[in-house]
């Protein structure tokens, strides 16, 4: 970190301020993490799961469900895939963080284009800012409304099925969850409206299990305080999941004539996917400490380490963009993370050289 910035940050710019000088401190951008590894696989039911770290536990005990079942009854296949790409923690965060990344999500770490026969998503907890440790992933009722909204429609506009999961309980804290409930009827109004999409309530499956909270010792849920489950609780939960795909994949065999149904690839040249192209126009390629290429990131942004992300980089959607050492932030040409920035909250600081 410069001194300079410093300094002007400390009050200095009292002295030369004036409306035309940019802010000398605005807010870190957040790193999007990548898609999924995959691309469709022919032939199999291919599933995307969009959410936080509760719809990682629930994607991998739907893959293990799903895929042993295949094994089974001998039956078409199933490929569930999580995104964005990162199986430690997180995920789609809060529906700010998800709106502005889905162009992403919706491609493959690669950039490559894809589709979907079945889209599920949630957000929520996230944005409650469910142990209020991440101040920066608050949303206000109004805009959690706005972003699911836009989400829906771009998820529908993709040709697959798609359907919402309720946000599930914050066990350990009443008035964060009465958020919780306040949001999910917010989502279960919006998912109601046409074009209707179904809806799993994974919150009433929990309470039937757990109890209103506050709980504290719930067979089905991880150690309090703590809004994730077991593996037992995840496996139910999943549970709730494989109906609403086997209800999003019988409407699709259903519906075969409908208004999407044409839409068998996004190299179809249709007005809707227009951000996938101009995204692909002078691609940047991210690459690991050995050279190889893990990720790759749309024209105009730029490759970050990231912390969370399954394939170590992630892409701050800005040209010429500062990454910061917390491995979540970056910020904007001209400007440089503060040192005190973590993966809580992080500012940046305008550069003392470009101040003349
Ligand atoms: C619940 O969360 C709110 C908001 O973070 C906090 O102010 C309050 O102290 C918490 N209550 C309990 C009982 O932990
Ligand atoms: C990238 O940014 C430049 C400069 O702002 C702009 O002229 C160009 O159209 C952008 N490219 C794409 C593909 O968005």
């Amino acid at each position: 970190m410069n001194i300079f910035a410093i300094l002007f940050f400390c009050g200095l710019e009292s002295l030369s301020k004036s409306l035309s000088d940019p802010p000398s401190v605005v807010s870190a951008d957040r790193i999007c993490k990548p898609g999924p590894p995959l691309k469709r696989t022919p032939g199999k039911t291919n599933c995307l799961i969009i959410g936080d770290s509760v719809s990682i536990g629930l994607e991998f005990s739907m893959s293990h469900f799903l895929v042993k079942r295949q094994h089974q009854m001998g039956c078409d296949g199933y490929q569930v895939q999580h995104a964005p790409w990162d199986d430690k923690d997180g995920g789609a965060l809060d529906s700010k963080y998800g709106r502005q990344c889905l162009s992403l999500f919706l491609m493959t770490v690669m950039m490559e284009p894809t589709t979907y026969d079945v889209i599920i998503f949630n957000f929520g907890l996230h944005d409650v800012n469910y142990n209020g440790e991440w101040p920066e992933e608050y949303t206000s009722p109004a805009d959690y409304a706005k972003n699911i909204g836009e989400i829906k429609s771009i998820l529908i506009s993709t040709g697959a099925k798609v359907g919402y999961v309720l946000t599930t309980p914050v066990p350990y804290n009443v008035s964060i969850n009465n958020l919780v409930l306040e949001y999910n009827d917010i989502a279960t109004n919006l998912m109601n409206q046409q074009p209707a999409i179904p809806i799993a309530d994974l919150y009433t499956w929990v309470v039937e299990a757990c109890g209103d909270p506050p709980y504290n010792n719930c067979k089905i849920a991880a150690k309090q305080p703590s809004p994730h489950y077991s593996p037992q609780g995840y496996q139910y939960l999943a549970q709730r999941l494989i109906y609403l795909v086997r209800d999003l994949k019988g409407k699709e065999n259903g519906r075969r004539q409908d208004k999407y149904s044409h839409l068998n690839t996004l190299h179809e040249d249709t007005n809707k996917f227009k951000w996938m192209r101009s995204a692909f126009k002078d691609s940047v390629a991210c690459r690991d400490k050995s050279g190889q290429v893990v990720t790759v990131c749309p024209s105009n942004s730029t490759c970050c380490a990231s912390l969370f992300s399954s394939s170590g980089q992630g892409c701050c959607l800005l040209s010429q963009a500062a990454s910061c050492s917390d491995g979540k932030h970056c910020c904007r040409a001209g400007y440089g993370c503060d040192p005190s920035c973590s993966v809580y909250q992080c500012n940046c600081l305008r550069n003392a050289k470009n101040h003349d």
